[in-house]
């Protein structure tokens, strides 16, 4: 029992030997104690990254969904599941409790039952952050359906990419949602997409901000009407440990969006095990994630890390600065939250304001908090320590990826000693390895490289749907029998490490993960453009912001500059969604290129910055002249 929940750094270090030492061991010890299983596994852990293939817990059966609800309801069936905030501050919060979850999961259930949804099939979930968002992926879980969340900024080919990809039958949306105040045509956003997604024949309709929408006939059904009609018990379907849970995409460095497959078991025991530590979650506590259920953060943290633990967890609709800037603090005053989970990038946001809208509030619950997403700078953890911690609270800068399904490296608060900037120490069960070029391990201390994973974990992603080459060879063929992160880390003097940053062409903005590529493709469709370049640049609030060099064709050099950084704006957030609009645009004569073709991103990133005092070798270009063309117009 005691592995379950570190309480200190001599324990911390011993639970890790042995979880390094004999992982099947002490993986099967966590399962075997802190989960409801149907049937047992045969073997804990098969794999080859080689091929790659994971397996963990192979052969045992299990419903997810029995460990989130249904174990709970014998003694925590009043407990409040999902505190629900609404957008406005006016508006009641609704307490759900393990009893009414069971029951509108089931009744969800049901109605996807009933839709001819089976075990297996891909259902879309296009949400805003309202109750009906969880329970629709509780209830896919519930039998067995593979859950496909889009998150709701992201624009109408963006869905229709994500729906096609993995061919999704059902689609679940909302006649629209609140964001501050404005309100999203959501309806209107699937409806375009859905113009190209032969797939879908259902689409079932939350009603949220009550406006009339069109509704297709033979397609589109209203929801509520379908849940109060549906029985509120549904047997859940038993899963295969490595039957998929869900897809989530992501967006790589090149190509379309990976749908990253996670699969039951592994990812159900490692979230919750997680969860438990990382935020050192007690019985009584309120904990909350700030993060969107459309990311991976609020898949394992919002939904499944905390309902497995029979934690209350909340979920908000709204954003930072509505109705004001005080937003968060009020939450957290109101609901006595203990347990705070955000990205720095709405610390950096905050941290701009009027330190009144903190202090105004009574923050003195809180015992735990949380960044992710992107690496924290010394500025904002200062800010968020002392201001939102008033340096009670450990501050966990907790480093994972859509691909890791849980937390990878993380300090455990009131257990590890924390360094701002640094995420400290790998996880129970998580075996780090820092890589120089050539595909050597670097061993030691004060030392940095890319950052790889030796061992498997019980939530690495399985597979790429549909394209299992393209896992292999982004993830696992970089360096021989090592999971390639993407990321660069270093390694200080006591084996603390800190995230650097991608060290491929992703750019982290606003701790959303962006692929250069397909925002590069959006462009280079604008009539008038011939050829662009994306690089990530340092930006204040957002961590990092995207700054596109673009090359003009002969049409477009008449045209007005500014419209045209208008339209191309414009174009990417259709393709893809405002958060990849561009900061800057610069309309160059060329791009640097090597003699192979490929774009020297390194040079553009350094003028990008303001950081040309090096450049580095410039001498194997195949066009060295563009260069100071570059420079002479940076903007
Ligand atoms: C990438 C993964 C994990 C949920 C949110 C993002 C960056 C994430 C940290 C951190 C430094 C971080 C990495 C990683 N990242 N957390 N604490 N410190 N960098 O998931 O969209 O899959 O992005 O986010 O670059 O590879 P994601």
């Amino acid at each position: 029992m005691s592995n379950y929940h570190i309480k200190h750094l001599e324990e911390y270090f011993q639970v890790y030997r042995k979880s390094v030492r004999n992982p099947e061991a002490f993986w099967e010890e966590i399962a075997e104690e802190h989960f409801v299983w149907r049937k047992k596994w045969n073997n804990v852990l098969s794999w080859d990254f080689s091929k790659p293939e994971i397996k963990w817990f192979e052969g045992a059966k299990l419903n997810i969904t029995e460990n989130c609800i249904d174990r709970h309801l014998p003694t925590r069936g009043d407990k409040t599941a999902i505190l629900f905030e609404p957008n406005d501050p006016n508006e009641e919060a609704l307490h759900i409790s393990y009893r009414e979850l069971h029951e509108r999961v089931c009744r969800m259930a049901n109605v996807l039952l009933d839709k001819g949804i089976k075990k297996g099939d891909r259902v879309c979930i296009y949400l805003p952050m309202i109750p009906e968002l969880a329970v629709a992926a509780l209830a896919c879980a519930r039998i067995g359906a593979i859950h496909s969340v889009v998150f709701a900024g992201f624009s109408s080919s963006a869905l229709a990419a994500r729906i096609n990809d993995c061919e999704c039958k059902l689609l679940i949306t909302s006649d629209g949602s609140y964001r501050g105040s404005k309100t999203i045509d959501l309806k209107g956003i699937v409806d375009k997409a859905l113009d190209n997604c032969p797939v879908v024949k259902t689409v079932l309709v939350a009603k949220r901000i009550n406006t009339d929408i069109p509704m297709i006939d033979g397609r589109d059904e209203w929801l509520q009407p379908l849940l109060d009609e549906a029985y509120a018990d549904c047997v859940a379907e038993i899963m295969d440990a490595e039957d998929p849970l869900f897809i989530l995409y992501t967006s790589g460095s090149t190509g379309k969006p990976k749908g990253m497959v996670h699969t039951t078991g592994g990812y159900m025991v490692y979230t919750a095990y997680t969860f438990k530590n990382v935020f050192q979650y007690r019985e009584e506590d309120i904990y909350w994630c700030t993060a969107d259920i459309g990311w991976i953060t609020g898949h394992s943290y919002i939904v499944y890390g905390p309902l497995a633990n029979g934690a209350t967890t909340v979920m908000f609709e709204g954003v930072p600065s509505y109705p004001d800037f005080g937003r968060f603090w009020e939450v957290v005053e109101k609901h006595k939250v203990n347990q705070f989970y955000t990205a720095p990038t709405a610390i950096r946001a905050l941290a701009k304001e009027n330190l009144d809208f903190i202090d105004s509030h009574d923050l003195s619950s809180l015992k735990v908090l949380g960044s992710v997403g992107e690496p924290i700078n010394e500025e904002a953890w200062h800010w968020y320590n002392t201001n939102v911690g008033k340096k009670q609270s450990p501050i966990v800068d907790t480093w994972w990826q859509t691909e890791t399904g849980g937390i990878m490296i993380s300090p455990i608060p009131y257990v590890t000693p924390t360094t701002p900037t640094y995420a400290t120490l790998p996880f129970i069960g998580i075996q780090p390895a820092l890589m120089d070029e050539e595909g050597k391990e670097i061993k030691g201390k004060q030392v940095s490289g890319r950052l790889c994973i030796k061992f498997p974990w019980p939530s690495i992603a399985r597979t790429i749907w549909g394209n299992h080459e393209r896992y292999r060879d982004t993830y696992f063929s970089a360096y021989k029998d090592m999971y390639f992160t993407g990321d660069g880390a270093l390694r200080d003097a006591v084996g603390y490490y800190r995230i650097t940053g991608r060290v491929d062409d992703v750019v982290i903005v606003s701790g959303h993960n962006l692929g250069t590529a397909p925002i590069e493709d959006s462009i280079n469709e604008h009539p008038a453009v011939a050829e662009s370049a994306i690089v990530g640049f340092p930006h204040d609030i957002k961590g990092n912001a995207l700054y596109g060099f673009v090359i003009l064709k002969e049409v477009g050099e008449s045209r007005n500059r500014e419209n045209l950084v208008k339209e191309i704006n414009q174009q990417i957030t259709e393709h893809i969604g405002p958060i990849a609009k561009l900061d800057k645009i610069q309309f160059v004569p060329g791009l640097p290129k090597t003699r192979s073709g490929k774009i020297m991103r390194r040079i553009l990133r350094k003028i990008a910055s303001k950081d040309t005092a090096n450049l580095g070798d410039t001498s194997t270009l195949l066009n060295p002249e563009v260069v100071k063309d570059i420079m002479d117009g940076a903007l």
